[in-house]
């Protein structure tokens, strides 16, 4: 089981993530080979809830990420999307780690990108587009209760959030287990407003402004 709370986050938050991430990813590791099986039925889940959600039905553009390796699975995801006729688009990662965005449909070549990830092969969007998005799907590893996202460690989604719309809504991808109590964060560190597992959706802050609360 993964803990995280103030008696055992060490005081430098940088090591706290870390330590934090390792944590996660070994288990992740660890589920990956105990539950092969389930992965279809994890992914069908995820996908569903997403696509259930309030803010997502209404949307036009939706932020998404085409996942690899241990990562939450986004292929029903997308596919689910490209269906209802949402406009998707997904991230290329830049050289710093920073996103830049590429239009996603089907059928899709899907190339190598940078620092292990795969992005559509056509043209990019600028890291400016990700403000069209009505809705960001982001990965995670670990996510608090108040919305505070762990990531891989680049802060690529924290410099893309950055660019957002303040109506955004950010709703991270994580597996069970993964709905901590308190995730380590800097002052760079920007939340999510919802966190989706296989088995539930979270609401964990409202957005700002006229256009919350989400949880009404
Ligand atoms: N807005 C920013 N501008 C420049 N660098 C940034 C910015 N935000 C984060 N970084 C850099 O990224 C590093 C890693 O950030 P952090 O540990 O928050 O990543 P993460 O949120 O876990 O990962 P990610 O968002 O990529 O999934 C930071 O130490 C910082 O140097
Ligand atoms: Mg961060």
């Amino acid at each position: 089981m993964i803990e995280c709370d103030a008696a055992t986050v060490p005081p430098d938050a940088d090591a706290a993530k870390a330590q934090l991430r390792s944590q996660v990813l070994a288990e992740r590791v660890e589920r990956a080979s105990a539950a092969t099986a389930d992965r279809p039925a994890r992914a069908h889940a995820l996908a569903g809830l997403v696509l259930d959600l309030p803010e997502v039905t209404a949307a036009r553009t939706v932020g998404a990420y085409l996942s690899i390796g241990s990562e939450p699975p986004t292929t029903d995801l997308v596919a689910g999307l490209r269906t209802r006729g949402v406009r998707v688009m997904v991230p290329v990662v830049l050289p710093d780690r920073d996103l830049d965005w590429a239009e996603y449909d089907e059928p899709a070549l899907i190339v190598a990108g940078l620092h292990r990830s795969v992005h559509p092969s056509g043209a990019l969007l600028g890291p400016a587009a990700v403000s069209q998005a009505d809705v960001l799907v982001v990965p995670a590893l670990a996510v608090d209760r108040a919305g505070h996202r762990l990531g891989r460690g680049g802060g690529s989604y924290d410099r893309a959030l950055d660019r957002a719309r303040p109506d955004t809504v950010v709703v991270a991808l994580i597996f069970e287990g993964e709905l901590l109590d308190l995730v380590p964060t800097a002052p760079h560190d920007r939340p999510v407003h919802v966190a989706v597992t296989p088995s539930g959706v979270h609401r964990l802050r409202t957005l700002p402004g006229p256009g919350g609360p989400l949880d009404g």
